[in-house]
């Protein structure tokens, strides 16, 4: 039997802050194929993270096939904006959110992994923010648009440059991207759309430079749609999902664990031959070029139907 087995890696999955997101589903298909799971949580979010988890909050979603509930090695604090400890601003380092918390820029999460764990074998990032996205581009501002491509974009060069020494040859890497980095999806501001052209470009000049500096292949998920916390915050999500099913060539819901076991098999050995490439898993919405459920095309799709039936 052909299966992904990622017994005996180790896995360090940057942006999980709850059970609903892409991070989530990702860390739950590599621990089914056997790695062992490190996350990376968003400092201000991290303590309520924890105690859902150690609450049994996320019990449920925790569960793999054989009926064992998924594990972590170890969960750290990070704010992947900042790279060292001296980038910290006061007002972040005085902030309640921040308080007690240690060692949560790039460079020292990527120094305590490699501390508690030794060389590690694949890196996702599966995290993004922009405090404008709900602004069109056009009305966004120079400090939100950099906000939006640094905590986004950079922050995957960041955390290759710093956590790639550090992976053993032959590991992977992996980051999250949308649509709306070639096509205009109005709504998706703030310079999000901006950052994800840029994230989807670095992955192919990434996949050059740390393939030959390192051995690693690094690819780039475009996703779909899906309801997850960070998705909601930008407003339209519900609408999203609605439109994909009304238009996209397989009319169903997309699942997170589609996306994860996607990312599952580009971060195995069985893609050992992937690298540098951006890869849909969105029902096949990306193919489209008109809205099917558009009234103006209503003749169009009448026929489209005749030929189905
Ligand atoms: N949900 C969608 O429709 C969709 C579609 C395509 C791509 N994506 C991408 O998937 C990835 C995961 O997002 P998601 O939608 O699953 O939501 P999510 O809320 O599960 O994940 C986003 C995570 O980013 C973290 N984060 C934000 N700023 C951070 C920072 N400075 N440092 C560290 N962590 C930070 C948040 O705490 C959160 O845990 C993102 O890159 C997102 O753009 C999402």
């Amino acid at each position: 039997m052909l299966k992904i087995d990622l017994t005996g890696k180790k896995a360090f999955i940057a942006g999980i802050g709850d059970d609903q997101g892409y991070g989530w589903a990702i860390a739950k298909a590599l621990a089914e194929a056997g790695a062992e799971i490190l996350i990376g949580t968003w400092t201000p979010i991290l303590k309520i993270f924890k105690m859902s988890w150690d609450g049994g909050k996320f019990d449920q979603s925790r569960k793999l096939s054989d009926g064992s509930l998924m594990e972590y090695a170890k969960v750290y604090p990070l704010d992947a904006t900042f790279d060292v400890k001296a980038d910290v601003p006061q007002e972040i380092l005085e902030n309640k959110r921040y308080k007690g918390a240690e060692g949560y820029t790039i460079s020292e999460v990527a120094a305590s992994i490699e501390k508690d764990f030794g060389k590690i074998d694949i890196l996702v990032h599966s995290l993004a923010n922009a405090p404008e996205v709900k602004k069109p581009l056009l009305e966004t501002s120079r400090k939100g648009y950099l906000a939006a491509m640094s905590s986004s974009a950079y922050s995957f060069i960041s955390l290759l440059q710093h956590l790639g020494p550090h992976m053993n040859k032959g590991g992977a890497a992996l980051n999250l991207s949308y649509m709306a980095s070639e096509r205009a999806v109005p709504g998706y501001g703030g310079g999000m759309s901006s950052a994800k052209a840029a994230l989807e470009s670095d992955t192919r000049t990434l996949a050059w430079e740390a393939g030959r500096e390192w051995g690693l292949r690094v690819n780039c998920v475009s996703a779909g749609a899906l309801g997850s916390r960070a998705a909601k915050a930008i407003g339209f999500i519900e609408a999203m999902i609605a439109y994909a099913m009304e238009n996209a060539p397989l009319s169903k819901e997309l699942s997170a664990e589609e996306v994860g076991q996607t990312a599952a098999f580009l971060l195995s050995p069985m893609a050992s031959a992937i690298t540098g490439t951006t890869i849909y898993v969105d029902n096949g919405m990306h193919a489209m070029g008109v809205a099917v459920d558009s009234p103006t095309l209503n003749p169009a799709c009448e026929r489209t139907e005749s030929l189905q039936s």
